[in-house]
């Protein structure tokens, strides 16, 4: 047998037994747009932070298998206590989330006792309890709107942050220094560049690129924000600014569309360590559990709720 047949019956094979352990344990698989494409194939629901952290709400089982970053698992969990949640591998982290402490956050709260916290959803549960209210790529600019204080803190990520102050100029956003560590590879250089070989594409970019990026974005999104648009949309290339596991629904929902990646290295690799092997794992020995110390989940909860229902 060739390398890539067997490689496609292991595959199959571990599809398989994860929807026997999906069954056996009453399981429900939740990915985020970054993963794998082979895990995004076998996931019950696939999204954007927000759309699944408001999904987990809303599914019946009673084990939610959560591919994709421990702060996504994390607000599964505190969203629903009484469930199960599961992250298959426990050192999926986010360097972004590591770039604010709840300390720091303190003593930046002290400096300016006046002004909210919002606080990205890519942050620790420490964090958001200590937020008046959490967002999402997706929502961040409705969010900082629907606060009726004028001075925000807008924590941790500052590209982010930046794209809605320009947003909200009547809100005063004091940012924080985070960033996201695959969002901050992509430059300009690199966007001009495929512009440039791909001249009848557009470019669709996720707001935790940098300014000079976003500058040149004719859409910019949340994961969810650019699969839609793409659907929507007449054109058929596209030049892609963000990780590239989103090419795996793009190239699903258009088969006739084109897309492109300004660089090969557009990888979150904190993203990538889900595999098939470590879900099936996940779901035979319910590892990796994730909890939260209540005091912390109860506060977290608040602000997490505060922004699903921001409308
Ligand atoms: P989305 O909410 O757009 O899916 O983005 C999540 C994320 O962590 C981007 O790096």
């Amino acid at each position: 047998m060739t390398d890539a047949r067997f490689d496609q019956k292991y595959k199959e094979h571990l599809q398989r037994k994860i929807k026997d352990l999906k069954d056996k344990h009453d399981a429900v698989i939740l990915a985020h747009n970054y993963q794998r494409d082979e895990v995004q194939e076998i996931a019950d629901i696939t999204g954007d932070s927000y759309a699944l952290a408001v999904a987990a709400t809303k599914v019946k089982q009673k084990v939610i298998v959560f591919c994709g970053v421990s702060f996504m698992a994390e607000s599964a969990a505190i969203l629903n206590p009484d469930k199960t949640v599961l992250l298959p591998v426990a050192e999926a982290g986010c360097p972004l989330a590591e770039m604010i402490t709840v300390e720091k956050l303190r003593l930046k709260k002290n400096e300016y006792p006046e002004a909210a916290v919002v606080c990205y959803v890519n942050t620790s549960a420490s964090v958001k309890a200590e937020s008046d209210i959490c967002c999402t790529s997706s929502n961040a600019i409705k969010v900082v709107k629907s606060m009726k204080e004028e001075k925000i803190i807008f924590v941790p990520d500052k590209n982010l942050g930046r794209y809605v102050r320009e947003h909200v100029p009547e809100k005063e956003l004091i940012l924080w220094d985070g960033y996201c560590v695959t969002h901050q590879r992509l430059t300009r250089e690199m966007v001009e560049k495929t512009k440039k070989l791909c001249p009848n594409a557009l470019f669709l970019a996720h707001p935790e690129c940098r300014k000079e990026v976003l500058e040149l974005a004719d859409y910019t999104g949340s994961t969810a924000g650019i699969v839609n648009y793409v659907k929507d949309s007449n054109h058929k290339e596209f030049i892609i600014g963000t990780e590239k596991g989103i090419i795996y629904k793009l190239q699903a929902d258009s088969p006739d569309k084109k897309f492109y990646l300004p660089t090969d290295n557009f990888i979150c690799a904190n993203m990538k360590l889900t595999t098939l092997g470590w879900v099936a794992r996940s779901l035979e020995q319910m590892v990796y559990h994730v909890t939260v110390p209540e005091d912390i989940a109860d506060k977290a909860r608040k602000a997490l709720e505060r922004m699903i229902a921001v409308k």
